[in-house]
């Protein structure tokens, strides 16, 4: 793992329920720098930081890649021994932005030590503040936004041409526009470590619901084309990688264009991916009701690669907040798509995104969001308490509840999530499951883990002999006990593929 992980989704004003299982992240491996023309001694040393969804944690392990690739860098996770310091930044939630303001100013500090450290700062709050960046920072050298990461290797040449003009005199260089999608198109072979992957599917979001920033910071939605993802998905899968998870704040609008220039829509894309030799298990982050669709539900009565699992956010379960929140859709809705799901796939696990303290959420609409958790039993999910963000609709809003209203609310519905949470988590002892198996316990190693479809880690004994025929395998486990909210223990039945 190359990348220190913040996830705002556990940030203190909404505690998060659960916390995701750590994702992969493409990393420099040794070949890359093996290959490198650059001579060892002049080898620069990189250190990222990463706050935010799971895009931005891709995101990071690509900002490596091009750093690695243009100029030999090589991942450190010591910030002391770093030469280039990067901050990917997330601006969901107010928190998380004021955290990189805190950030950058211990980095000042490291630099007034060493002024030959470049800082680059990117992500959504980049996009968002642009030269506002280094208005306040003016120590920062590098500004550049979600779709620009693969310009970094010229960022960093030109942000070191003006150290050597003009080193007092500084002025940064930054680049935070969208330029269509053609970051893809620079980035160089994925790399791997471990049998899952993410794969972005696509950039941007045009849903615009009224409390969201991304499509201000990350564009409009935009696909890429279908060839490239099934080329990045075979080489990963050629890597070995078993499971992939397509990322997109909105994969469920994919619209990618085939050789043919027709549109693949999400579900054609569900069954092309199902088709690469090694891909085991499909996952996708996230999607959106309104154009969750027929096609995508019976994509799971076809394809047994998708897990059993669907994370889809609803936010709220009162229809007027999901109104003035600009989701397009009503509960109704929402609790329909499921029992489809559920009817094709009984075994499903949901998961699921809520905002509390809306502006204007009355008592009674609250009250609806609790039930809405209750009936639909979560498997886990996330929430947060409604942050103002600026430039957005919503806050325009009037906002009526107070903060300690809206963190008592927090708190009675967090407890509803992690009862469910708790009680799946019992239900599943006695019952097999499929995990993909993963790694030896770092602090059992008589014991593989791996994950089930619902996420939970699952650990089990074995027999030496066999760890290398079991390791990267789809295995069915018999769970025999609850070890804590989101690990179970068991003995392997037999291996599924
Ligand atoms: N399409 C992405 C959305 C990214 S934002 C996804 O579904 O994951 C992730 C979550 O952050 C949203 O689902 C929402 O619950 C939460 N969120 C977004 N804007 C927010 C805001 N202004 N205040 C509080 N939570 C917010
Ligand atoms: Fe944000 Fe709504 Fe898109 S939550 S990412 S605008 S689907």
């Amino acid at each position: 793992m190359s990348v220190t992980v913040f996830n705002p989704r556990i940030d203190d004003a909404a505690v998060a329920n659960t916390i995701a299982s750590t994702p992969t992240v493409t990393a420099l491996n040794e070949a890359s720098s093996a290959q490198s023309p650059v001579n060892k001694a002049a080898t620069k040393k990189v250190f990222v930081t990463t706050q935010g969804c799971q895009m931005n944690v891709y995101d990071s392990g690509k900002m490596l890649d091009v750093l690695g690739d243009s100029h030999g860098m090589e991942v450190t996770h010591d910030i002391d021994e770093a030469d280039v310091l990067l901050m990917n930044t997330c601006s969901i939630r107010e928190k998380a932005q004021e955290k990189v303001f805190s950030e950058l100013g211990r980095w000042r500090k490291l630099k007034e030590k060493r002024p030959d450290l470049v800082i680059g700062v990117g992500g959504c709050v980049a996009s968002q503040e642009g030269d506002n960046i280094q208005k306040r920072a003016p120590y920062v050298d590098m500004v550049f936004g979600p779709q620009t990461l693969h310009r970094l290797p010229e960022l960093y040449d030109q942000s070191n041409e003006q150290r050597e003009i003009a080193p007092k005199n500084r002025i940064g260089t930054i680049d935070v526009s969208f330029p269509s999608i053609e970051k893809f198109d620079f980035l160089p072979e994925p790399r791997v470590e471990g049998y899952k992957a993410f794969v972005s599917i696509m950039e941007g979001c045009s849903k615009y619901c009224s409390f969201c920033v991304v499509p201000y910071t990350r564009g409009e939605e935009l696909s890429r084309p279908l060839d490239d993802v099934l080329a990045e998905i075979d080489s990963l899968a050629e890597q070995g990688v078993r499971e992939i998870n397509l990322l997109g704040q909105n994969v469920n609008g994919y619209r990618g264009e085939k050789d043919d220039g027709s549109i693949c829509r999400f579900a054609e894309l569900l069954h092309y991916v199902s088709h690469v030799d090694g891909v085991e298990r499909i996952r996708y982050t996230t999607s959106h009701p309104l154009e969750f669709t027929d096609d995508i539900i019976d994509a799971y009565a076809q394809l047994p690669e998708l897990v059993s699992h669907l994370h889809l956010p609803v936010q709220s379960g009162s229809n007027a907040i999901l109104a003035a929140m600009k989701r397009n859709h009503t509960i109704d809705v929402y609790i329909n798509q499921i029992n489809k799901l559920k009817a094709i796939r009984p075994d499903i696990h949901l998961s699921s995104d809520f905002i509390i303290g809306f502006p204007g959420e009355t008592e009674q609409d609250f009250q609806d969001t609790l039930n809405l958790a209750k009936e639909l039993n979560f498997d886990h999910s996330y929430s947060f308490i409604y942050s103002k963000r600026p430039g957005t609709p919503a806050a325009e809003l009037p906002d009526d509840v107070s903060f300690k209203t809206k963190k008592e609310r927090l708190a009675e519905f967090q407890k509803v999530i992690i009862d469910s949470t708790l009680a799946k988590t019992h239900e599943m002892v006695g019952t097999t499951t499929r995990v993909l198996v993963e790694q030896v316990a770092n602090r059992h190693p008589d014991y593989l883990i791996g994950t089930a479809d619902n996420t939970r880690t699952v650990m089990f004994p074995y027999d030496v002999d066999k760890m290398d025929e079991l390791l990267g395998k789809i295995v069915s486990v018999r769970v025999t006990d609850f070890v804590s909210p989101h690990m179970v223990k068991g003995e392997l039945i037999e291996m599924l593929a």
